[in-house]
């Protein structure tokens, strides 16, 4: 359903009669007792309201925001970057404490924006709400906080909005786990011509060392129909390129009551007419099918780039760390890989310090490294989760140990992707032209099939095209380029 749909119900929406039962329903009746609400103050304020909503973590958290700001909008408020709005929402992450530790940091500050501004409404969301320990001290020490949700209620936000726009305490509503999906909930794109589209939601992976699980719940996949509906409105809508999202995309629809694969469904997203590029974030190297390499290796649309995470590259730690795959699999599928679809690039996750990681383990990683020559990798130093099994294993290695080889590989992966990045110099490439230059007014951004990116002069109005660029020069990660 489109906003200007779902405005269009709101519209007509009797606010003084009971709210329904069924979601998105009674959604939709909250969503419209909070435009009265926002009306109210604005007309009070002499403005309108302001908010702001600050996002961590990754993709998910992302697409999440997105659906907030997409309520905002329709009740009324006027979104802003700045952090001091009438309304503060922080969407937060807590996959390695200094996420956790970012959060607080900012509350510190409201704290004392909120004393000169005592309307000021500020609201936590995210994965960190759904740990315990950290409700216990938002309530001991954060009690300006006026609203706590956590990652399964999201849908509620409107409704649990209204709960505190007409209560002055706390309000706070975390659920531990759900089998509730809610289709066709309002939502704002950060971009007109890319979108992160949501496939599944939660992961039953529980790698020992990961918190996601625990904060997002058992994994639950989207209706396919839902899937292709809500992108062919994208499409509709401008959009030329969509990101599938799940924490595992490989187990995509397993337990639908019609079961399908994600292989199968990629098949059907590539046949919607004017999409032109497809992604996906993230595939479990555990069990990424030959079905998915045959469906890579015929598309036209699905992007030449790959990230598989390996997360190690010794098989005595991956099996610590209940990744179910040996170093040895985890090459011979990239060979597969490699092999079915030429000049693929491959991109990784890797994890140092992981606990009880000797100097042979890391040279294991570094092996992996050189071996399958990633185009690039993210680099993580291990980060104690309360909670998840190796947070209780002893031999959690010392700062300066991590540090030294972190710098190691960090120096590994970058040469190795340099030269990569080298080898297309000169190459005529598609890209989609993303938007201007943040430094130089006069250069346009594309985005490769492979992920990376190229800076060219061109006009503005090419912004959310696919255009053929030449890549003049590498700069090491990205390059400089021309219109063709
Ligand atoms: N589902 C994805 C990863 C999601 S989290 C997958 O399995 O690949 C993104 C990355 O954060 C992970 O790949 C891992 O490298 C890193 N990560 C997860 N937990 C971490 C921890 N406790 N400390 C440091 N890095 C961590
Ligand atoms: Fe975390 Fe592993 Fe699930 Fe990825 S697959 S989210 S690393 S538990
Ligand atoms: Fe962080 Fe939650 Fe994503 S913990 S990485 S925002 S799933």
């Amino acid at each position: 359903m489109t906003t200007r749909e779902i405005e269009q119900i709101i519209d007509e929406i009797d606010i003084n009669g009971q709210p329904p039962a069924k979601e998105p329903e009674r959604q939709y009746y909250y969503m419209a007792k909070c435009r009265q609400q926002v009306e109210k103050e604005s007309e009070k304020l002499g403005r309108t309201l302001t908010a702001s909503v600050n996002t961590f973590g990754c993709q998910m958290n992302a697409r999440d925001s997105e659906k907030i700001v997409g309520i905002l909008e329709i009740i009324g408020y006027k979104i802003i970057e700045e952090e001091d709005a009438d309304f503060v929402i922080y969407n937060t992450c807590t996959v390695r404490e200094n996420a956790n530790l970012k959060v607080y940091g900012h509350l510190g500050y409201l704290k004392k924006v909120k004393k000169k501004k005592p309307h000021m409404r500020i609201a936590l969301c995210g994965c960190m709400m759904q740990e315990d320990v950290v409700i216990e001290k938002l309530q001991k020490s954060y009690n300006f906080v006026n609203l706590i949700f956590g990652t399964h209620n999201i849908f509620k936000f409107a409704e649990l909005l209204y709960t505190c726009m007409i209560s002055d305490r706390m309000v706070l509503d975390i659920w531990k786990d759900t089998n509730q999906i809610v289709e066709d909930l309002p939502s704002e794109r950060k971009y007109t011509f890319k979108a992160g589209v949501n496939i599944m939601f939660g992961c039953n992976n529980f790698c020992s060392y990961c918190i996601v699980p625990y904060v997002r719940g058992r994994e639950r996949s989207r209706n396919p129909k839902d899937i292709i509906k809500e992108i062919e409105a994208l499409v509709a809508d401008g959009v030329v390129e969509v990101m599938l999202l799940g924490q595992n995309v490989n187990s995509y629809g397993k337990n639908l009551e019609n079961p399908i694969s994600f292989a199968e469904l990629l098949q059907e997203i590539e046949k919607i007419e004017g999409l032109k590029r497809i992604r996906f974030m993230t595939p479990h190297p555990k069990d990424l099918s030959m079905e998915l390499i045959e469906v890579m290796k015929n598309s036209k649309k699905i992007c030449n780039h790959l990230h598989l995470p390996v997360q190690a590259g010794s098989s005595r730690l991956l099996k610590i760390m209940n990744r179910k795959y040996t170093k040895e699999q985890y090459l011979e599928l990239v060979d597969k890989i490699k092999e079915s679809i030429p000049g693929i690039s491959l991109t990784t996750d890797i994890m140092l310090g992981f606990p009880g990681e000797t100097e042979e383990d890391f040279e294991e990683t570094l092996d992996v490294v050189r071996k399958v020559r990633y185009d690039s990798a993210y680099t993580f130093i291990y980060s104690k989760r309360t909670g998840t099994p190796a947070a209780q294993m002893e031999n959690q290695i010392p700062e300066n140990v991590v540090k030294e080889r972190f710098n190691r590989l960090l120096k590994e992966v970058q040469a190795i992707s340099a030269e990569l990045t080298k080898e297309d110099e000169g190459t005529v490439q598609e890209v989609l032209v993303e938007g201007i230059n943040e430094h130089d007014a006069e250069l346009l951004t594309g985005r490769l099939s492979n992920n990376l990116l190229v800076h060219f002069r061109g006009e503005k109005n090419l912004v959310g095209e696919l255009a053929m660029v030449r890549l003049t020069e590498c700069k090491g990660f990205y390059y400089m380029g021309e219109l063709i």
